[in-house]
């Protein structure tokens, strides 16, 4: 598959280095340009290439979000339009701005942007660390920590649950993207907490 990644940090780049390693075509993007990213994708090797923002965009059939939140409304919105996006970002109080939530999460915002995008909230649950080490592809699924998704788009949210898998973790699918919001966001009860899939279910049970 290719994938197309916005935001070359630390998930930018951990997630890239695992689909590449699961065999899938990845183009890295950032703010500054292809050649600033010479150094990551050297280190990366094969699957992955730099790209521009739009390219990253144009040539995937499935983008991840993976820049601070506080930019959502730089994404090129026409170019992501009729595509499967995850959005793996989550507010961050310590640098993003007040985006006037008002209760609603942010995926909400990210996908008023988007509109014409397949979102799926997914990959914002843990830290990039454990998202680099932690996969156990082969595994049982219940012996693999869970990893929740949410979106509107059921077949979107299976491509995306199919990739969850093959990097060897469990996908929760927690229903509409709604579902994936204010429960799921930093500082939540259990965001960047390691639970198999069962333990995801039961915290989001109570958690209402
Ligand atoms: N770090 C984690 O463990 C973790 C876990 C789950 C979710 N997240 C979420 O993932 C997102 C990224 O976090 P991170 O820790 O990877 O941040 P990071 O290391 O600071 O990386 C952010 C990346 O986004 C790029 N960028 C910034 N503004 C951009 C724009 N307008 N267009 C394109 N690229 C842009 C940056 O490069 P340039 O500035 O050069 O463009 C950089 O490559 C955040 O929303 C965070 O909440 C992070």
């Amino acid at each position: 598959m290719r994938i197309g990644i916005i935001g070359a940090g630390l998930i930018g780049t951990t997630a890239a280095e695992l689909f590449a390693r699961a065999g899938h075509q990845v183009s890295i993007s950032n703010s500054r340009g292809p050649e600033s990213l010479a150094d990551e994708v050297s280190r990366i090797g094969h699957g992955v290439r730099a790209a521009s923002v739009a390219q990253a965009a144009a040539d995937a059939e499935v983008v991840l979000l993976a820049i601070p939140l506080g930019a959502y409304k730089s994404l090129p919105a026409e170019a992501l339009s009729g595509r499967i996006v995850i959005d793996a970002m989550n507010r961050d109080p310590r640098q993003d701005p007040d985006l006037g939530l008002a209760g609603r999460g942010s995926s909400e915002l990210v996908a008023d942007h988007l509109s014409g995008a397949r979102l799926v909230k997914a990959f914002n649950t843990l830290q990039y660390q454990v998202l680099a080490t932690a996969g156990r592809p082969g595994s049982e699924p219940a012996e693999r920590l869970g990893l929740p998704l949410a979106g509107d788009d059921p077949e979107a949210r299976s491509v995306v649950a199919g990739l969850i898998e093959e990097l060897g973790f469990t996908p929760v699918d927690l229903g509409r993207l709604t579902a994936g919001n204010g429960r799921r966001q930093f500082g939540a009860l259990s965001h960047n907490s390691l639970h198999t899939p069962a333990e995801e279910r039961l915290m989001l049970a109570e958690q209402g």
